[in-house]
């Protein structure tokens, strides 16, 4: 008799952990919250980039706290903006919408979307990465030498440089230098083929990264025409002298 009642003793307390284990695993799943957001954004230099996080819930959500973060720092919260930074911050029912305005390379990087409400907390990530960028570019040759510059370059290039079908990439020395809102800037120089002044040099700019080339410009050997002033005028002389002679002749 005792060992069957303290077998049923048993049950009954093994179907009771069985069903509060049961609850709790309920309770769990309808508290949680899913953070839908875009996992991964490439940017365009210098445009704006929307970052938006939508919140799902089976259940009423009573929303306490929900913000945009990168580096750990709050850029968006509930709605407003850090004044400093140069975000839009909206807030909608069940989401947050983040507005990087002018990206540049420093807004590169891990955005997190963190919310808390009163049924469950949670965060997903966005990664922003920022492609692109060049400001401006200028080029100059001489019989000597030929060279190219690029400024505020990203990501990472490399300068490859060409007459006609020729890649002369590997003679061109290259040189850059980062300055501390991670542009680049790039200038490659090459010895000019004496040879070969009539074809002009070619000088493009390659982004590995992204498998693309941002720009690309022409040098052309200005061929020195000689252009003697004094002996221009010397021939016009010439020519007028020549002229008034005839002239004289037909009258007379
Ligand atoms: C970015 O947004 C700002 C402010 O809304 C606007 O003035 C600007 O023209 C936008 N830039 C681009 C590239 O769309
Ligand atoms: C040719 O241009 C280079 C710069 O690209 C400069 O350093 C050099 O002095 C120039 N040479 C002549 C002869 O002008
Ligand atoms: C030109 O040469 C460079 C360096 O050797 C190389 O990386 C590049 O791919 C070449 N480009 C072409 C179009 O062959
Ligand atoms: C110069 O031009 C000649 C003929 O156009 C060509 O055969 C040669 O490869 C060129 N050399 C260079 C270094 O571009
Ligand atoms: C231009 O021509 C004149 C007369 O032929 C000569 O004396 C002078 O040196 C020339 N100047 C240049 C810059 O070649």
């Amino acid at each position: 008799m005792s060992f069957s009642s303290g077998v049923r003793t048993q049950h009954v307390f093994g179907w009771v952990s069985i069903i509060w284990f049961m609850s709790a695993v309920c309770i769990i799943v309808s508290e949680s919250v899913e953070l839908q957001t875009i996992s991964q954004i490439a940017a365009q230099c210098g445009n704006n980039v929307t970052l938006k996080c939508d919140a799902v819930s089976s259940h009423q959500l009573d929303i306490r706290s929900f913000e945009w973060l990168a580096r750990d720092k709050s850029v968006c919260q509930n709605g407003h903006g850090q004044p400093d930074r140069k975000v839009l911050c909206e807030r909608g029912d069940h989401s947050l919408t983040l507005t990087l305005l002018n990206v540049m390379p420093d807004d590169q990087g891990t955005y997190l979307c963190k919310l808390r409400s009163t049924s469950g907390s949670g965060s997903k990530n966005t990664v922003v990465t920022v492609q692109d960028c060049l400001g401006s570019v200028g080029s100059s040759i001489n019989e000597s030498y030929a060279e190219c510059w690029f400024t505020e370059v990203y990501p990472d290039s490399t300068v490859h440089w060409f007459q006609g079908d020729v890649n002369l990439t590997d003679l061109a020395v290259t040189q850059e230098a980062v300055d501390n809102q991670q542009y680049n800037y790039v200038s490659s120089k090459i010895v000019v083929q004496k040879g070969n002044l009539s074809q002009p040099y070619e000088c493009s700019l390659w982004i590995p990264s992204t498998g693309k080339y941002l720009s690309n410009q022409q040098l052309h050997m200005v061929q020195k025409l000689v252009v003697n002033s004094s002996e221009n005028m010397v021939k016009l002389q010439w020519i007028c002298m020549i002229v008034g002679i005839m002239m004289v002749k037909f009258m007379a």
